[in-house]
């Protein structure tokens, strides 16, 4: 065991959970923060304990090939993205790892062939949504510090640090989102100072502004900016728009979220439509969707084809097939298949997002799909397939959470002969594959990057009956 403060060298071995690298010193783990397969690194103990170790780098000796400049100037303390010093092809292979460990690990799924992932062609500037804090508390770099400038820490517009929820890195830049949301973020702190808004104090609660939400559209000029207020002010409001109307004439509609509650979220109990729609729309494949100020929407809305396709792929659509889609969100998939199939049956637990989902279909002339809006634990039972019928695949995109045993147990149950398993946590989805794996066989595994320089991925799974369950 390692002693907390030992400085030492290593050679990292892989990558680890949540963007973390690892390495093995005669079996004992150390975890090292913003390490790369291949680094050899000085490092220092933070953290000892019986089976593992945590470290911080205190410099790198040799760099590994796939190690390379990051672009932003926030990277390292802002929590946004992990892996920006890393090459795209180490990226893609460090997901493609960490899908498979999750299989052999929590799900104990051991021969299972992990395709190499499906990667972005787009790297940078691919986000169509970005949430900022607003924050009367501001995250001072360890530069700031050092500097012995003072600095203002009464006010930051950006995002929360990792590991601290009072706390908000004051962001200039943001390479994931588009140019302009970055033009907006930094007018809009400028327009915020001038006028002496106040920001919220996250433990005082008070302050006036809350978050800043950006919601772009991929494939149409629409743009949304959504203030997120502790009440509603009038003039303020006013004064806001009058800026956004004059100086960015990309924004096409904006929208103010009332959240006087504590919980630190961009949910709030009224939205006020300023101006504009208060929608945008965007397109997936040929299809449009008007995605609401709250409306789930894949983040990524290139990458959200591709996954979509690998999914219709896999559940080998038949024109004459009922389809479920299980945890439907705004019905994007639902309708993404829907012109294969006879017939698509969503289930969502979001009101909003079913009636998003059922004005999408109508929009897109698509009449073949039924939402049903119920907490699947609660909704999926036997009176749910005896009133729509038993279905010939089912598709299933839960939750980070996975899904509930009990339903799991109603899939065993229901035995659809072909399955796809959608999931934007590996983890989770092993648990529940290992749960499946007497009554599916395993056919194929597919991850698809949505998002490049973060470790989140989303895995496809395709799964068939199995002839004789055991
Ligand atoms: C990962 S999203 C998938 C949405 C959609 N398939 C898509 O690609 O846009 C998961 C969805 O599950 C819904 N959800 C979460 N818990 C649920 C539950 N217990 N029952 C039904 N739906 C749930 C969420 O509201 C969300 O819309």
């Amino acid at each position: 065991m390692l002693k907390r403060g030992s400085v030492l060298e290593l050679t990292v071995e892989k990558v680890a959970d949540r963007g973390m690298s690892l390495t093995r010193i005669d079996g004992y783990v150390v975890f090292i923060p913003g390490g790369i397969p291949g680094d050899k690194l000085s490092v220092r103990i933070r953290r000892a304990k019986k089976k593992f170790a945590e470290a911080v780098v205190l410099e790198v000796i040799e760099a590994s090939p796939d190690r390379i400049e990051p672009r932003c100037s926030h990277f390292g303390t802002c929590g946004g993205c992990k892996w920006q010093h890393m090459t795209y092809s180490a990226q893609l292979e460090a997901k493609r790892q960490s899908v498979e460990d999750a299989l052999h690990r929590q799900g104990g799924l051991t021969d299972l062939k992990v395709e190499n992932v499906i990667g972005a062609a787009t790297l940078f500037r691919y986000r169509n949504k970005m949430e900022f804090s607003f924050s009367a508390e501001r995250w001072l770099t360890t530069e700031e510090i050092g500097s012995g400038r003072p600095v203002d820490k009464s006010f930051a517009l950006g995002l929360h640090v990792p590991g601290n929820f009072a706390k908000v890195l004051d962001l200039r830049e943001c390479h994931l989102h588009s140019e302009e949301g970055e033009r907006l973020l930094n007018r809009i702190r400028l327009l915020a100072r001038e006028k002496a808004w106040e920001p919220w104090h996250i433990r005082n609660h008070t302050g006036y502004l809350r978050h800043l939400v950006l919601r772009n559209a991929a494939n149409t000029d629409d743009f949304m900016v959504n203030l997120v207020t502790n009440g509603f002010d009038e003039e303020k409001i006013g004064e806001f728009a009058a800026i956004l109307k004059e100086e960015f004439p990309s924004v096409t509609t904006l929208v103010n979220t009332i959240n006087t509650g504590v919980a630190q979220t961009a949910f709030g109990e009224k939205i006020h439509t300023i101006y504009g729609p208060g929608t945008i729309k965007d397109k997936i494949g040929r299809f449009t969707f008007e995605i609401a100020p709250n409306a789930f929407f894949q983040t990524n809305t290139h990458q959200a084809e591709n996954l979509y396709r690998v999914a219709a792929s896999f559940a080998d659509l038949k024109k004459t097939d009922h389809v479920y889609d299980l945890y439907s969100g705004a019905g994007t998939i639902s309708i993404y298949i829907a012109e294969q199939v006879r017939q698509v049956t969503g289930v969502e637990l979001i009101e909003a997002a079913t009636q998003n989902a059922r004005q999408n279909a109508s929009a897109n002339g698509i009449k073949n799909v039924s939402f049903v809006t119920g907490d699947m634990m609660k909704v999926f039972r036997d009176d749910f397939i005896e009133q729509h019928g038993r279905p010939d695949v089912l598709i299933v995109d839960p939750p980070r959470a996975g899904m509930h045993p009990k339903v799991v147990d109603q899939i065993i149950r229901l035995r659809p002969e072909r399955f796809v398993y959608v999931s934007c946590n590996p983890i989770s989805q092993a648990k529940d594959l290992s749960l499946l794996a007497d009554t599916f066989e395993i056919e194929a595994v597919q991850p698809v990057d949505l998002f490049p320089h973060t470790y989140h991925i989303e895995n496809v799974v395709k799964l068939r009956a199995r002839k004789h369950s055991t």
